[in-house]
This record gives structure tokens, C-alpha cells and sequence, in this order.
């Protein structure tokens, strides 16, 4: 059978981890998605750079626009990061050459996510994004497909790996806030620039799309109303350990009624989560979203939320679908269906 063939922008972390998945679970994804994904070319800044992998294999472009020209690609991966720049022209070339696109890129689908889906709808391509939301966890597929039959009444989480990281390394050794993102830096979590992490603006591009995805509405980032954690001291963590509580850097998401309108309240802020909390256990780079369902009832998606394999596990996780062909248009920002919701006062308290 034809493989799906594949251009991959950005060989960093995710890059490279996407590279050693096909290469170590080649045989089995073919089995699986009934065909082989074969990356034909690579593109990134710097050729010499030592990667630990072996590009022999692969074509190497210095430009972008080049790659998602290539006449011998079904699907472009965009790995790269930036909510415009290169990996915005990469996309909207990509789509509008009618190119799958597989992206990782949490700050571009949040800022210009309607526009690439529309795109994508009327070229008849997908648009997937899984690993944007959540590194490893499958929560769009979760959210988008397997709860699709349920009114999503509230979405809360964790979705920063590198906050989480460094508020639950400060709890357990008291360290130093810049010595653990420094940490976090060198294992992979952080983004280019770390202060969308620890600012809270990664994890609002994050709730931002799941709200999106949740509630019907058009990705709206400018009204999520964001706190980080740069605040945060040890001394903080002791006396919430005192009161029976850790911190943690939580999303959340829910329609309002408010002066008798419908209204989408979306917030990121450190919060005081009582200890017998599922998200309290949640320690490291991990992970967790809640959905409730008005059927399903509380669903609770945790894992890795950062690092190269399962940030790969999910991009692959899209290409599978692809070469399933069970993807004809981007499912899950659907730009013709979408409800008018309007932003709410971000005064508003969380009262559950
Ligand atoms: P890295 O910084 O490790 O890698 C970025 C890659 O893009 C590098 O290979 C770099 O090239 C290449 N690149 C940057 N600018 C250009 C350019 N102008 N032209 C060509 N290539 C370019 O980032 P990550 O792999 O960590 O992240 C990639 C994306 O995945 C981002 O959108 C990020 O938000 C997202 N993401 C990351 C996760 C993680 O845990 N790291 C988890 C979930 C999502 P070179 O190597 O030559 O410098
Ligand atoms: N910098 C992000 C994080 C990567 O720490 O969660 C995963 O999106």
C-alpha cells in the first residue's frame, strides 16, 4: 500500500522524538494504519547541528516554503513553535497547497487556530493538533470524539509540564524556583521562551483551544484571564502544606450565566488544591484535564504533559490518523457550527 509521506519542520525535542518513534514502531504503526508513514523530507535552522539521529534517510530543505511545496508530501508536520512567524507561513502554505498538517503548536492554534481550521474545511484537509493540549495525552481524540455525544459542562486541569514541575519539585525539596526551571529547561519541558510557561500564557493557549473544543465557541485567547507562578515562593508552599493543600497552576473552562447571557469564563492562576484532590497527586511534567459530560459524568485524562516521547507519541498518534484516512476535515474547531458565546468577567469566582 502507499505510505503516507510525510515533511517534518523542526527537529528539536519533539522533532527528533517524532523521527526515533517511526524509526523504533515503524512496523508496528504500518500494521496499524494499514499503511507505512514514511518521512521523505526534513527541514530545520541549523544542518550541522548533531541530533542524535541518523537524516541520511531524508531530504534535507533549508526553507520552509520549499518543504511544503514538495510535490512527493501528502502531510507537513510542523514542529517548530511561534504562534506567527515561519511556522504560521508553514501551516497556511501547507493547508492551501491542500497538505494534511499535523502541528504541535498550542501558541499558533491558539491565535490563529480559526483561520488555519477554516482553511482546512475548504480545502477538505485535516488539521490535527493533538499534542498542542497536554503533551502525550490523547484529550482532543478524548474530548472531540470519545465524549462527543455529551453537553461538556465544565473542563479544569493542569497543563503546564514545566509549572508543575517546578511547584512540585519546590513541595518535595524545597529548591529553588530558578534552579528547577533551569531543570525543567534541560529535560525538554520548557518552551523557547520560558516565560510562557512560568507566566501562565502555554497554559492559556492550551485552555483556550479545549474550551474551543469543549464548548463549541471560536478559539478566543485574549479572554482568558492569566496568572503564573513566578509569584510563588517556598514559604507559600509550607503554609499551604500546613493548611492541607499543594499548589498547582490549573486551567479552567465553563459556560456562565451572567446578566442574562450565556458567557465562556476561561482562567489560568495558581490555586490552593486540597490534598485528597485527584489533581493534587498530580507531580512532575504530569498532566491532568476533568471533563464532566451531562452523560459521561466526570471523565479525568492524566499522563505525560511535556518531553519528547510523548510529545512524539501524540503527533504520530495524528499521522495514524491520516493514513486511516478517518480524517477528512478538521473535527474538532468546527468553524461552520460554531456558537456565539461571549467572554466573561474574569472577576468571577470558581465556586466548585
Ligand atoms: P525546539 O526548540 O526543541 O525545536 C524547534 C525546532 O524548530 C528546532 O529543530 C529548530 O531548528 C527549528 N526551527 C526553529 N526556527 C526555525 C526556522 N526559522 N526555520 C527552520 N527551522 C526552525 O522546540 P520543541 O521541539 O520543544 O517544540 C516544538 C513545538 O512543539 C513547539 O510549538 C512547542 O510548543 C510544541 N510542544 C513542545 C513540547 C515539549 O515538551 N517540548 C510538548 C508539546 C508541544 P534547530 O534545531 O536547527 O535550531
Ligand atoms: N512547555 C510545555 C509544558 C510543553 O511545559 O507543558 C508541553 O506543551
Amino acid at each position: 500500500t502507499a505510505p503516507l509521506r510525510i515533511a517534518l519542520a523542526g527537529l528539536g525535542t519533539v522533532g527528533a522524538g517524532v523521527i526515533r518513534l517511526l524509526e523504533a514502531n515503524g512496523e508496528l504503526i504500518a500494521a496499524r494504519a494499514g499503511r507505512p508513514l514514511q518521512v521523505v523530507a526534513v527541514c530545520a535552522r541549523d544542518r550541522s547541528k548533531d541530533r542524535g539521529i541518523d537524516l541520511s534517510p531524508y531530504a534535507w530543505e533549508d526553507d520552509m516554503t520549499a518543504l511544503a511545496a514538495r510535490d512527493d508530501v501528502d502531510a507537513v508536520v510542523e514542529l517548530v513553535g511561534g504562534s506567527d512567524g515561519p511556522a504560521l507561513a508553514l501551516a497556511r502554505n501547507a493547508l492551501n497547497g491542500g497538505k494534511q498538517l499535523v502541528t504541535a503548536n498550542k501558541a499558533m492554534i491558539a491565535h490563529h487556530g480559526m483561520e488555519l481550521a477554516g482553511i482546512a474545511e475548504a480545502k477538505g484537509v485535516a488539521l490535527k493538533y493533538e499534542a498542542a493540549v497536554a503533551g502525550g495525552i490523547p484529550v482532543i481524540k478524548g474530548i472531540g470524539e470519545g465524549a462527543a455525544a455529551n453537553r461538556i459542562e465544565r473542563i479544569f486541569g493542569i497543563l503546564n509540564g514545566t509549572c508543575n514541575y517546578i511547584l512540585s519539585e519546590m513541595e518535595g525539596s524545597g529548591a529553588d524556583f530558578a534552579d528547577v526551571l533551569k531543570d525543567a529547561q534541560e529535560l525538554g519541558y520548557a518552551e523557547a521562551d520560558p516565560t510562557f510557561d512560568v507566566e501562565g500564557v502555554d497554559a492559556a493557549h492550551k485552555l483556550a483551544i479545549l474550551a474551543a473544543l469543549s464548548f463549541g465557541t471560536a478559539v478566543d485567547f485574549g479572554a482568558v484571564d492569566i496568572s503564573g507562578i513566578t509569584m510563588i515562593r517556598a514559604a507559600d508552599i509550607a503554609q499551604a502544606d500546613a493548611l492541607g493543600h499543594v499548589i498547582r497552576l490549573v486551567g479552567i473552562a465553563e459556560p456562565q450565566e451572567q446578566e442574562g447571557e450565556r458567557r465562556l469564563f476561561q482562567r489560568v492562576a495558581p490555586v490552593l488544591v486540597a490534598k485528597d484532590h485527584p489533581l493534587a497527586a498530580v507531580d512532575g511534567p504530569t498532566n491532568a484535564v476533568v471533563a464532566e459530560g451531562n452523560f459521561v459524568g466526570r471523565l479525568l485524562f492524566q499522563g505525560a504533559g511535556a518531553g519528547d516521547g510523548p510529545t512524539a507519541s501524540a503527533v504520530v498518534a495524528d499521522l495514524i490518523d491520516i493514513a486511516r484516512g478517518t480524517v477528512s476535515a478538521p473535527f474538532s474547531l468546527p468553524v461552520s457550527a460554531l456558537q456565539k458565546v461571549a467572554p466573561a468577567d474574569p472577576g468571577s469566582r470558581i465556586s466548585r
